[in-house]
C-alpha cells in the first residue's frame, strides 16, 4: 500500500528546508505520496486560522508528517498538531559532527522529552490583577508511557538512561514522574540513575560524553535540548520526531528564522535529519541510513550553509545530498 506522507512547511525558512527535505525522500524512497497543506502565520492572515481543519485532519490520518516551523503562531499550530497524531514523546537526538565545528564535539546523546504535560498542559491563569498561576500536571499514565518508550529506545540501541528531575522540590509532581520512572526502568535490562536537572544542564555542558539517553519532563526537555543545541554548533543541526502509537510527526528543532527567511541560506540539515526519522519510524531503516550516510558526509566535506561557517546556499547542500544518495 502506498504510504501517504503529509508535508506541511508552515512559515519563514520551513519553506526552504521542508521542499529540501521532501527533494531527499523522493530520491530515496520513490514510492511515497506527498500531500501538502499549509499551516502558521501565512495561512492565518490569508483565512483567519492558523491551523485550518484540513491541515490537523491530514496529519491525523496520514502515514506520517514533516513539518517546518510556524512562526507567532507556533503555539496555535505545533500544540494541535502534535495532539493531532497522538504523539507522547518527543525525541531530539543531539550529536556533533566531524567538520561542524562543535563547543563540545563529545556530544551525541538522546532527549526523550515528555510531550503532552506538565507546565504545558494549558492551566494557566491571572487570578488577581497582578497575580498569575500555572499549574502544573503530571500523572502516572503519562509518566509509564514516555519511561516506557525512554527504556525501549535505550534497550534496542544498549544504552543506558539518565532520569532529569527535581523531585527534591516539586516532591508531588516530579516525584510521581522520577518513582514511575525507576518503576518502568526495572522492568528492563539498562543501566539507569537520576539527576536533578539544574545540576544536570551543568554537566551536559562539562562532559556531554557521560548522558546516552535523557529521559525529561516537558519542559526541562525543552530546555535542556537547546542548551545541548548549543554545544554542537546550532540549530540547523537539530532533528526532531513527535512519536505516538501509530503514527509520528518530524520536524526541525529551529523555527523559522526571520533573520534568514528568503534568502535561501538556510540549513537544511535539522529538515533532512527528520526525514531521516521518519524513514525510520515506517521501517524504510535502510532509507533512513542512507539518508544520514549522505548527510554527514556532505557536512564533513561541504558545500556547508553560512551557519555553519560556510557560503553555500540550501540549494546547492541539497544538491550535494541528493547526488550523494
Ligand atoms: P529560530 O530557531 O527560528 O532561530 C534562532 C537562530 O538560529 C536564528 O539566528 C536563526 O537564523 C538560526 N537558525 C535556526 N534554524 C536555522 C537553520 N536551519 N539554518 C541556519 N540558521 C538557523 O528561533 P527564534 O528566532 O527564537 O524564533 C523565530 C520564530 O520561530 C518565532 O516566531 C517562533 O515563535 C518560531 N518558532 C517556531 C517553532 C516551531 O514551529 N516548532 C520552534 C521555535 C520557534
Ligand atoms: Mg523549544
Amino acid at each position: 500500500m502506498t504510504e501517504e506522507i503529509a508535508v506541511i512547511p508552515g512559515d519563514g525558512i520551513g519553506r526552504e528546508v521542508v521542499p529540501a527535505a521532501r527533494e531527499v525522500l523522493e530520491t530515496v524512497e520513490p514510492g511515497f505520496e506527498f500531500v501538502e497543506a499549509e499551516a502558521g502565520d501565512g495561512v492565518k492572515e490569508a483565512t483567519g486560522e492558523a491551523l485550518p481543519d484540513e491541515t490537523r485532519e491530514l496529519a491525523a490520518s496520514a502515514d506520517a508528517t514533516l513539518f517546518g516551523a510556524a512562526g507567532e503562531t507556533a503555539a496555535d499550530v505545533i500544540l494541535p498538531l502534535r495532539r493531532a497524531v497522538d504523539s507522547y514523546a518527543n525525541v531530539r537526538p543531539v550529536r556533533a559532527y566531524p567538520g561542524v565545528d562543535a563547543p563540545n564535539p563529545e556530544t551525541d546523546l538522546v532527549f526523550v522529552r515528555e510531550n503532552t504535560e506538565g507546565v504545558y498542559a494549558g492551566h494557566e491563569a491571572e487570578v488577581a490583577p497582578g497575580v498569575t498561576t500555572l499549574t502544573r500536571v503530571v500523572t502516572e499514565s503519562a509518566s509509564e508511557e514516555i519511561a516506557r518508550y525512554a527504556f525501549e529506545y535505550a534497550a534496542e540501541r544498549e544504552l543506558p538512561v539518565t532520569i532529569a528531575h527535581k523531585a527534591n522540590v516539586m516532591a508531588e509532581t516530579d516525584g510521581l514522574f522520577l518513582e514511575t520512572a525507576r518503576r518502568v526502568g526495572a522492568d528492563f535490562d539498562v543501566p539507569h540513575d537520576d539527576a536533578l536537572m539544574d545540576a544536570l544542564a551543568m554537566h551536559l555542558v562539562q562532559r556531554p560524553e557521560d548522558y546516552e539517553v535523557v529521559l525529561c519532563p516537558n519542559l526541562a526537555g525543552d530546555v535542556l535540548s537547546d542548551l545541548a543545541a548549543g554545544l554542537v554548533g546550532g540549530l540547523g543541526l537539530l532533528p526532531s520526531a513527535n512519536v505516538g502509537e501509530e503514527r509520528g510527526l518530524f520536524e526541525p528543532v529551529h523555527g523559522t528564522a526571520p533573520d534568514i527567511a528568503g534568502e535561501g541560506v538556510a540549513n537544511p540539515t535539522a529538515a533532512m535529519l527528520s526525514a531521516a526519522m521518519l524513514l525510520e519510524s515506517l521501517d524504510h531503516d535502510a532509507a533512513g541510513e542512507r539518508v544520514r550516510s549522505a548527510v554527514q558526509a556532505t557536512l564533513a566535506s561541504g558545500p556547508r550553509t553560512p551557519d555553519l561557517g560556510g557560503d553555500a546556499t540550501t540549494a546547492a547542500v541539497t544538491d550535494a545530498v541528493v547526488g550523494r544518495l
